[in-house]
């Protein structure tokens, strides 16, 4: 694509052994023949804790930076020679990003920012102020808005991975399931609201593909999907593929609405998954456009029959 805008040459991640981090990591090394240096800045519990994991990376040429994130010190060194920084975070370190920018924002050589997002659309329309998981991501944004000239920042919003989402629930399965083990799957609302999920696999893909579009404006936003689908849709997809009737039953959205309250009542582990879950049910990953086309990857991404395929693929 021509572009006067210098592409990311030299990209240090952080999170890189975490749930999203490692489809980052795997599909920047896959396209290692467009960067001149990869990284990642950890710390030293997971170079203890995920030893095999990190030396792999190392032996294959990825730069291992280790440290305290919350160490402006450790984070200004690591900086040093990178040109873009990749924040894959987990939802407790959401705030760790903030000296991370505001040291990218001082730093002589960083140019591109992506905070930690990959899920739902934390500004989707008026309501999305007040949901309760976005509270930190909305912070930073603002932060960014408010603290941040220099960076070019990329938000790339994914809405549910379906590796997860077409999985079993961990804890109630009201809040969503698709138990291909017992052949039995809870659907949301009636089973015929759509969806627009993204494999994890492809939000990698994405993420490198947004990467070799560089944003040209200070904020990006991007907004993407792999498919859209019903959870009835998913559900004869599993029935074809396993060959099986499965066993359904139905959580309404009244009923989503009132165990969302008792979770987040009780404290619940899961409580930002009925609210998440809710949010997805009631439309929130729905777009008039999708951003796919714009960084290059519409007609890329992997779709929902493959998707099972790889699902049952893995399980057997
Ligand atoms: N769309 C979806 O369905 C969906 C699902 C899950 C997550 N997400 C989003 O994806 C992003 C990444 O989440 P994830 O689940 O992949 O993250 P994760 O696996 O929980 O954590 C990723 C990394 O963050 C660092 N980290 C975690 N907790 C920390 C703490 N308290 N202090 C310092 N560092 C910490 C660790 O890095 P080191 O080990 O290197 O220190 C960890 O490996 C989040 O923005 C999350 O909201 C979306």
């Amino acid at each position: 694509m021509a572009t006067d805008t210098p592409l990311p040459k030299k990209v240090l991640v952080f999170g890189a052994t975490g749930l999203i981090g490692k489809y980052i990591i795997q599909e920047l090394y896959n396209a290692r023949s467009s960067f001149e240096k990869i990284g990642f800045f950890t710390s030293k519990t997971t170079v203890e804790n995920k030893a095999d994991e990190v030396n792999e990376w190392k032996e294959k040429g990825v730069e291992i930076i280790v440290g305290d994130v919350n160490s402006e010190d450790d984070v200004n060194k690591a900086y040093e020679g990178y040109d873009t920084v990749v924040s894959a975070l987990g939802r407790n370190a959401i705030l760790s990003q903030v000296p991370l920018l505001k040291v990218a924002e001082s730093s002589p050589t960083i140019k591109y920012f992506y905070p930690s997002e990959y899920g739902t659309d934390i500004e989707y329309g008026p309501s999305s102020a007040a949901e309760k998981p976005h509270q930190l991501k909305l912070q930073v944004r603002k932060y960014i808005r408010e603290h941040t000239k220099k960076l070019k920042v990329t938000y790339l919003v994914t809405g549910p991975y379906s590796d997860l989402y077409f999985g079993p629930a961990g804890g109630d399965e009201r809040v969503g399931s698709f138990n291909l083990k017992e052949r039995k799957a809870t659907l949301l609302g009636n089973g015929s609201e759509q969806i627009s999920f993204t494999t994890m696999k492809d939000v990698g893909r994405l993420f490198v593909a947004a990467l070799e579009t560089p944003a040209t404006a200070h904020e990006r936003i991007l907004k993407v999907n792999s498919f859209t689908t019903t959870g009835k849709e998913a559900l004869a997809e599993f029935e074809e593929q396993t060959g099986a009737k499965w066993e359904v039953s139905y959580t309404s959205l009244e009923e989503l609405k009132r165990l969302e309250e008792e979770a987040w009542e009780k404290d619940s582990p899961i409580k930002t998954v009925f609210t998440l879950h809710r949010i997805w049910l009631e439309g929130g990953t729905l777009y008039k456009v999708r951003s796919n086309g714009e960084i290059g990857f519409e007609g890329k991404e992997e779709r929902l029959k493959e998707h099972v395929q790889e699902i049952i693929a893995k399980h057997d």
